[in-house]
C-alpha cells in the first residue's frame, strides 16, 4: 500500500531506472533536463546559442559532436560569419547574423567571445529573460558592472553563471570565504606567446593587485577576475612570461579562518588559441551539463 504521493513516484522512477540497459539511456529517460536557472523547470532538452566561436566554442561543440553535453547546441554567433557557419555545420546548427536572431529560440546563452561582448550582448540576453554563461569573467572584475547585470538578471528572473575556467579550487575558496580570509595570492607563469610578447627569458609582467591586472591583461587575467570575485577582494597577483614553459599554469595560495590551501593547474593550451586552456572550455561544458543535474556535487 502507498502512502505517501512520492512513493508512486519513486516507483514509477524505479520502473524507468530498471528499463534502462545503458547509462546513456537512463540520463534520457531517468534524468530528464530539470534546471535551467533557479526554479525554472523544462522537460526538453536545454537549447543552448553560443556568442563567440573561436577555441571555447570549437570545443563545447565537439562535445556537443560527441554527445557528452546534456543539451542541444543549436545557435551560433560571431563577428566572423565563416567561424559561425563552420561550427554550426559540424552539429547540424544554425549561424545567426545578430544576436536578436537567437535570443528568442534559446533556454541559455554561452559567452565566448571577449569582454567587449559581454559588455555588448550580456544585458541583451539577461533582458529577454534568458541565462547566459560568461567565459569572459574579467568582464566582471568592477563591482558596478556586477550589480548592473545582477540587477537585470534579477528583474528578469534569470541566472548568470561563471565556470571555473582555467583554474581549480573555487569551490572551496568559496566555502573558505564564509570565514575571514586572510590573504589569497595568485601566480600566473605562461609562455611568452600565450600573453602576446616575445622573450627568451623569464620576464615578471606585472606584480600588483588583480584589478589592474585585469586591465593590463584583459584577454588573459579571468583567473584573476575569477578568484577575486571568488573570495571577495582583491588578489595579489604575479604574471611570469617563462619560455621554459610549454602550459598556462596558476599557482594560488589562500589562508583564513578555515586553515590553508595551495592548488596548482598546469593546463593544456588549446591549439587555435594557445592564451586558452582546455580547461576552461571543459568547466563550461561541464557547468552545462550540472544545470541539468538533480544531485550537484561540490559547492
Ligand atoms: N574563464 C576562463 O578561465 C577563461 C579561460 C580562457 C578564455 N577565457 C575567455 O573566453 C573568451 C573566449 O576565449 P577563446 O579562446 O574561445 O577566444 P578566441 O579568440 O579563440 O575566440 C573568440 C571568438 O569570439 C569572436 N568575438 C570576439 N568579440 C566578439 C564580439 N564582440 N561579437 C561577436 N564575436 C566576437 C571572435 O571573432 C572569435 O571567433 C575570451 O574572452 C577569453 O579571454 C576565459
Amino acid at each position: 500500500m502507498l502512502n505517501h504521493p512520492q512513493d508512486s513516484d519513486l516507483m514509477e522512477e524505479e520502473h524507468l531506472i530498471s528499463c534502462c540497459t545503458n547509462i546513456e539511456v537512463l540520463d534520457k529517460v531517468a534524468y530528464p533536463s530539470s534546471r535551467v536557472g533557479l526554479g525554472k523547470k523544462q522537460s526538453k532538452p536545454m537549447i543552448l546559442g553560443i556568442i563567440g566561436c573561436g577555441a571555447i566554442a570549437n570545443i563545447i561543440t565537439d562535445f556537443a559532436l560527441e554527445e557528452k553535453l546534456n543539451a542541444d547546441l543549436k545557435y551560433f554567433y560571431d563577428v566572423d560569419l565563416d567561424r559561425a557557419n563552420k561550427l554550426a555545420a559540424k552539429v547540424d546548427g544554425r549561424a545567426v547574423l545578430n544576436l536578436e536572431d537567437m535570443l528568442s529560440n534559446v533556454d541559455l546563452v554561452i559567452e565566448a567571445a571577449s569582454p567587449d561582448a559581454v559588455i555588448k550582448y550580456v544585458p541583451k540576453v539577461l533582458r529577454a529573460g534568458k541565462d547566459v554563461i560568461i567565459m569572459s569573467i574579467g568582464a566582471l572584475i568592477g563591482k558596478s558592472f556586477r550589480e548592473k547585470l545582477n540587477k537585470i538578471a534579477s528583474l528578469n528572473h534569470c541566472n548568470i553563471y561563471t565556470p571555473s575556467g582555467a583554474i581549480v579550487g573555487l569551490d572551496g575558496i568559496k566555502a573558505a570565504s564564509m570565514g575571514k580570509i586572510n590573504r589569497v595570492s595568485l601566480l600566473t607563469r605562461k609562455p611568452p606567446q600565450s600573453l602576446g610578447i616575445d622573450a627568451s627569458e623569464e620576464v615578471v609582467l606585472y606584480e600588483g593587485e588583480a584589478h589592474d591586472a585585469v586591465f593590463k591583461f584583459p584577454v588573459n587575467m579571468n583567473v584573476a577576475a575569477a578568484l577575486s570575485i571568488a573570495c571577495k577582494q582583491d588578489v595579489k597577483v604575479k604574471i611570469i612570461a617563462d619560455p621554459k614553459v610549454d602550459q598556462n599554469c596558476h599557482e594560488i595560495h589562500v589562508s583564513g579562518e578555515f586553515g590553508e590551501l595551495t592548488t596548482t593547474t598546469r593546463n593544456v593550451n588549446c591549439t587555435s588559441n594557445p592564451k586558452t586552456s582546455q580547461l576552461a572550455a571543459y568547466s563550461a561544458a561541464q557547468l552545462i551539463n550540472s544545470l541539468n543535474n538533480r544531485i550537484n556535487v561540490g559547492t
